[in-house]
């Protein structure tokens, strides 16, 4: 069962509702919603007030990825926005466990986000807690980047922990996924896929989502 999650980073922020709307139209499964805070990456993207105002145009998982430091500060900001996943930096967390909790608490499912240079070591002591893991295949920050082929021996190496885990944690791959790598992400043992420009600068958002689903299909 693969997911694709079309990032609205890479949408018409004149349009936001509009383009939520048609993306799931076009056969998205969720929403992934990029927070970025000019601190912990050097770029600046939307926050809870965006978040609460999307809420309503969509039944569709929203998916959080918060790139931010603090964290714990606007978790709850993003329960009470609407938000169904939060997924955060373990350098970004004093606490790593506790903002884990503390997501949790407030009803949401929790992801680790691993950076391109990140150890799989901060999955030791935090995987059997953990709704989802999001391999980044770039350096966060920006949309439009091209994929880091090293995701891919990461996410062979991420899916194997998983299934020793034995729990149902949905493993999500973050930057430069296309149709023509959509494949080989999959078989690598990406289970949810991200993709912004690939999606939202196209002209016909159900033909790309219809392309990458016909390339999951022959995995
Ligand atoms: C990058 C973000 C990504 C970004 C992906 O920091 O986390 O979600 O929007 O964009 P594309 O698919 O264009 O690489
Ligand atoms: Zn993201």
């Amino acid at each position: 069962m693969y997911r694709i999650a079309p990032s609205i980073l890479s949408a018409d922020f004149a349009r936001l509702g509009e383009e939520v709307l048609s993306v799931m139209a076009a056969g998205g499964d969720m929403i992934h919603f990029d927070v970025m805070d000019n601190h912990y990456v050097p770029n600046l993207s939307i926050g809870p007030m965006v978040c609460k105002a999307i809420r309503p145009v969509t039944k569709a998982i929203i998916d959080v990825h918060l790139m931010v430091r603090p964290i714990d500060r606007i978790v709850p900001d993003f329960a009470k926005a609407g938000a169904n996943i939060i997924s955060f930096h373990p350098e970004a967390s004093d606490h790593v466990d506790r903002t884990i909790e503390l997501i949790k608490e407030h009803g949401c499912k929790a992801g680790l986000v691993l950076n391109p240079a990140t150890p799989l070591s901060w999955l030791d002591y935090t995987l059997d807690k953990l709704d989802l893991v999001l391999v980044m295949s770039v350096n966060p920050g920006f949309g439009g980047q091209s994929f880091i082929p090293a995701a891919l021996g990461k996410l062979a190496a991420v899916r194997e922990r998983i299934l020793k885990s034995g729990r149902d944690i949905w493993l999500e791959i973050d930057g430069g996924v296309k149709v023509d790598n959509i494949a080989e992400i999959a078989r690598a043992g990406a289970d949810t896929f991200v993709a912004g420009s690939a999606i939202f600068e196209t002209q016909d958002y159900q033909h790309t989502i219809g392309a990458m689903r016909a390339e999951l299909a022959r995995v």
